[in-house]
């Protein structure tokens, strides 16, 4: 018989089937993998994880008309067929519900380690080289541009200034990309983010250097 978990991947692929390549399946397999990686070293209910891993995306507000119930909605809907008990359901929807790194001023302290592991693993899928791809997919996606040499991008910016730096795809490394690595919360995710936010300056220091050809 297949399992609840092989019933979500399927129901996932075919849910973000012609989604962009920056949240597509692929996405979803990388984190589901990451976060049983990280869930290995934390004392963590591994069906929640895993749930919640491969549902976080399966309805992004930012291609829902910022419409944030959707995700829940489905998700529910879908765990109720599955049979799934009304515990775990919960817990789920409550990592769907709060992994976002743009809600993180609003979440609740004390989070549950379930969250913590599928916020570490979807933050490790957002930096690295895979995080410098993504990055580039969804701002041609968006048709921005990679980069204006007037606006000089800055650890921090604010919303205003953000919006003013036209959303150039390399100020999403300093709007985000860049702190993640701070917001790591298991030491495992820890440990795998160094490497990858390194590998992001060195990245950013190198396009610096193309792109001012004198
Ligand atoms: P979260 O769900 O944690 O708020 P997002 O879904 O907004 O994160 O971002 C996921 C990934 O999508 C980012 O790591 C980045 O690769 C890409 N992305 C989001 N917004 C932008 C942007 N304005 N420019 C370039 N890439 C972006
Ligand atoms: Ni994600």
């Amino acid at each position: 018989m297949e399992s609840t978990i092989d019933k979500t991947i399927e129901f996932v692929k075919e849910k973000l089937a012609g989604a962009e390549a920056g949240h597509d399946w692929y996405h979803i397999e990388r984190v589901w993998k990451l976060s049983q990686e990280i869930a290995q070293h934390e004392n963590s209910n591994k069906e929640v994880v895993e749930l919640a891993a491969l549902l976080h995306d399966i309805a992004d507000p930012k291609f829902h008309n910022g419409d944030e119930t959707i995700a829940l909605k489905v998700s529910r809907e879908f765990l109720e067929g599955q049979n799934v008990k009304e515990e775990t359901i919960e817990e789920v929807l409550f990592i769907i519900k709060n992994i976002s790194f743009k809600n993180r001023g609003e979440v609740p302290k004390d989070l549950p380690i379930e969250l913590k592991i599928v916020q570490d693993a979807d933050r490790l899928d957002a930096i690295g080289a895979i995080g410098v791809a993504r990055t580039f997919n969804f701002g041609g996606f968006k048709n921005n541009l990679m980069y204006h040499p007037d606006i000089e991008p800055k650890l921090n910016m604010s919303k205003e200034e953000y919006k003013k730096s036209n959303g150039t795809t390399i100020n999403h490394f300093y709007e985000k990309l860049l702190l993640l690595k701070d917001l790591m919360n298991t030491e495992t995710g820890k440990g795998l983010a160094q490497e990858r936010h390194d590998f992001m300056l060195k990245f950013l220091e190198q396009f610096y250097k193309e792109w001012n050809v004198e």
